[in-house]
This record gives C-alpha cells, structure tokens and sequence, in this order.
C-alpha cells in the first residue's frame, strides 16, 4: 500500500519509522517531512494545511491511507476532505476533533455527561469573565478557546493579572483562537497522558506515557510542547487506567456518538491525577509530540493495520503488544525555546548518536541541506531509548544527547525524574 503520513515533527518521524517496518507498505510519503523523515520516507514540498494540494498529490500516487499527525490539519477538516474525494485517513472528522479544537466544546460535554474536570464557565466578552474571576480562589487557569500551538493556556496567580491576561486575549494576543475564553478551577496534582485508540466504538488504550512540559529541570520555567516523555508511566496504575477508560474516555465515546459525531482516530486525554482520582485537563484529538516517539520505540506490533482498522471501524480485531521495557525521550531544542531562537544552525555527531546501542534519533525541525543538518524549528531532535528500567533508558538516551554537537541547542537533564523517584530504582 501506499501511504502518506502528513506532519513535520518528531511525532511524524516516529510514525513514519514505525509505518516503513511495516510490510504492508509499498511507498512511503511524508508532507512536508523533515530532515529524518527524508531517511525513512519521501518527503513532498506540501503544507500540512493545504488541503487541496494533499488530495491532488494522493490522487497522483494512488495513496492507499493517510495518517494526519498535527491537530490543525484535523480541525480545519481534511478527513472530510479526504473522504469526500474517496481516500482513507486516520484521524477524527472536523466536527469531533473540536474536542481539541474547542475548549468550551470539551468542557460542556464534559458537563453534560458527568465528564470530571475542573470547574469552568465561558466567556464571550472581557467584564463577565472579569467579574466572574473577581469572584474565584487563585490560582486560576485562563484558556483561549480555540487552537493556539499548545499557548493557550494561562495560569494566573493574581486578580491583577487575570485581568490583564483576559484583556490581552480578547484584544487578539491568540488571534481568533481568543474570541471566546474559558476560566477554570486550578487542579493541583501529577500529569499524565493517556492515549486510546477509538473505531467511534471499540476503545483499545495505548501504553501510557507522561512528558515534561516546563522548559527546565526540576519541571521549572515556562511551558513547552513537551522537553522529553517516557512510557510507561508510573504514575498510571492499573486502578488510574481503570478509572480514566470507565470514568472519562467511555463516555466520552458514546457521548460523541450519540452526537452523531463518532470520534475516530487516537484520543489522548492530558490528566491530572488527584486524591480524587483522574481530572480531565484537555482532550487532543492526535498522538502527543513527544510521547509518540516513546509509544512508537515500544510498539512491537505493526503500527499499520491498528490505523487502518481505527479508519474502517474494525479494532475490535486488533491486539497490539508493546515491548515491557522502559522508553524515554530527551527533546533537544534550539537557545532561547520557547522563546525567540536562531534558525539554520548546524547539528553533527548524529551518526555516531544513532549507532549507540538501543538509542534512535527522531528529527523535529531540521532539514538536510549540502549533506548537513540544520535546525529550522524550536523543538528539533527526539533523543530517544530503550531501557530496561527508567533510569537505564534515561542513561541510554543522555549517551546519545552527550553524542551530538550542537552547541546551539540544549535538553533538559533530569528527564524521568518522577518516574526514578516514584520507583525507587537505583
Ligand atoms: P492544556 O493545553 O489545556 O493541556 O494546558 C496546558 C497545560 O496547562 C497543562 O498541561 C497543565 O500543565 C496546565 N493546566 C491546564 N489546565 C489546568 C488546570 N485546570 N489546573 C492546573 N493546570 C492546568
Ligand atoms: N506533549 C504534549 C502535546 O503533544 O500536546
């Protein structure tokens, strides 16, 4: 079959690494790819969002299936896209990525069907949200409703700054993405990432996995998309995994059904795990970046066919096995991420990395120009390993970061740290 994964991050890359083992696949394509993907697909010069050229190009080489990594793609419609001109695709239709595409969405139907989540109301202008907060314990957390690259989302330690935070949002600071806000209850507790995939159906869950969103060590500083991820995730007991699937993920399924908007694709809930139990922080309607790479390093099944019977309704078929040792990701970003960062900087040592023993190198953004590897993006290599505890794997992983010469990037250096704590290795 041919196949083209769409996307340009780690996430991509690790799609397309675990999708080329496959057997079932002929040819391998990637839009617009990266400087690794080039290793394992052909990458084509098509925007992730260009929905009408992705379709030209499916058309012109007889692609089988589609596997749509990002979430914008999703939420913009390009399964409807792609299904109204007779081609396959893995991920949700526009109407049930607005589980991700729309804040306000997700928390009403959590409320709705009993969904536990933090505690939130919606606003549509500045001085009900105002006084809606002047009336709320602090913290308290400020979300634009709409897509805005993982940014969206403030916590406010002040009345002071949550007024000025909603004024900012409503005067255009996330574009349209900010016409509406929701305000919500600030959760206290451990995150976690829970992934399943769903037929609109049948739920099969993934392994679970956990990353580290705050920049620096010790989880300190601003938030990323995410500096580094293991699988499994300590922290998601069997009791914790029971509790998410009964208590959030199965009535979301059957709530998005009943809508007449089946969800399919992978549902990868953010959680906070309380004395309570599990929280629902958010819905993504799409693999995590960099927990992909993680679940993908695990995955002793053909990744293939688990997508496609997601796409035809037919998981209930699929039993997926996962290697029992641990996988970690070190995500190594340029100077100055999240914040302003220079492009185009030279990476080597990237053979030598990817030839240690049990460490693979997924690319984030970079591109190949003259034989070289150039880092084009903030978040640009997966450094990632497999281990048979947490801190073997994070061992492994920190060999292949110590491999690279870049000096232009860095990494976080305690990556695992709760896991090791939580397990008590040596
Ligand atoms: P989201 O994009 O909704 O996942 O939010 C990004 C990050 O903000 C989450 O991963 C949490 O670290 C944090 N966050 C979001 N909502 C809350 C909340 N209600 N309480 C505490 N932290 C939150
Ligand atoms: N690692 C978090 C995300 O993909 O949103």
């Amino acid at each position: 079959m041919n196949i083209l994964v769409i996307g340009s991050g780690g996430r991509e890359h690790a799609l397309c690494w675990a999708l080329k083992k496959s057997p079932l696949v002929t040819q391998l394509f990637c839009a617009p790819g990266n400087g690794g993907i080039a290793e394992v697909a052909e990458c084509v010069a098509i925007s992730a969002e260009d929905i009408e050229a992705i379709i030209k190009f499916c058309k012109s080489k007889a692609i089988d299936f589609v596997v749509i990594g990002p979430e914008v793609p999703l939420v913009i419609g390009l399964v409807d896209d792609l299904e109204a001109a007779g081609i396959r695709s893995f991920g949700p239709r526009a109407a049930a990525a607005a589980l991700e595409g729309s804040k306000g969405f997700m928390k009403d139907l959590c409320r709705e069907h009993g969904i536990p989540t933090a505690a939130y109301r919606r606003f549509a202008d500045a001085a009900a949200a105002k006084a809606y907060v002047a009336t709320q314990d602090l913290p308290i957390v400020v979300k634009a409703d709409g897509l805005a690259a993982g940014k969206g989302v403030i916590i406010v330690q002040t009345r002071d700054e949550a007024n000025e935070t909603i004024d900012d949002i409503f005067d255009g600071m996330f574009g349209g993405a900010g016409a509406e806000i929701v305000i919500e209850q600030f959760l206290a507790g451990e995150e976690a990432s829970f992934f399943v995939l769903t037929d609109g159906e049948t739920i099969l869950p993934l392994a679970t996995a956990q990353d580290h969103k705050a920049v620096g060590d010790g989880d300190t500083g601003p938030n990323t998309g995410g500096m580094g991820a293991y699988s499994p995730a300590p922290v998601m007991t069997d009791e914790m995994i029971n509790a998410t699937i009964e208590r959030i993920i199965k009535p979301t399924v059957k709530a998005m059904k009943e809508r007449g908007t089946p969800f399919t694709g992978v549902l990868y809930a953010g959680l906070m795990i309380t004395d309570e139990g599990p929280q629902l922080i958010e819905y993504n309607v799409r693999f995590g970046d960099p927990e992909c790479q993680v679940l993908c390093a695990r995955m002793a099944s053909d990744l293939l066919p688990a997508l496609m019977a997601t796409a035809n309704g037919s998981l209930a078929d699929i039993r997926l096995e996962w290697r029992e040792e641990t996988a970690l990701v070190v995500v190594m970003a340029a100077n100055g991420y999240p914040g302003n960062y220079e492009k185009n900087t030279v990476i080597e040592g990237l053979d030598e990395a990817a030839r240690i023993k049990d460490v693979i190198i997924f690319h984030a953004g970079t591109k190949q120009q003259e034989g070289k590897i150039l880092a084009t993006g903030g978040r640009v290599l997966g450094v990632t390993a497999i281990g048979k505890t947490v801190k073997q794997a994070q061992k492994n992983a920190y060999s292949g970061v110590h491999a690279i010469r870049w000096p232009d990037g860095f990494c976080r250096s305690d990556i695992g740290w709760r896991a090791i704590n939580r397990g008590g290795e040596e």
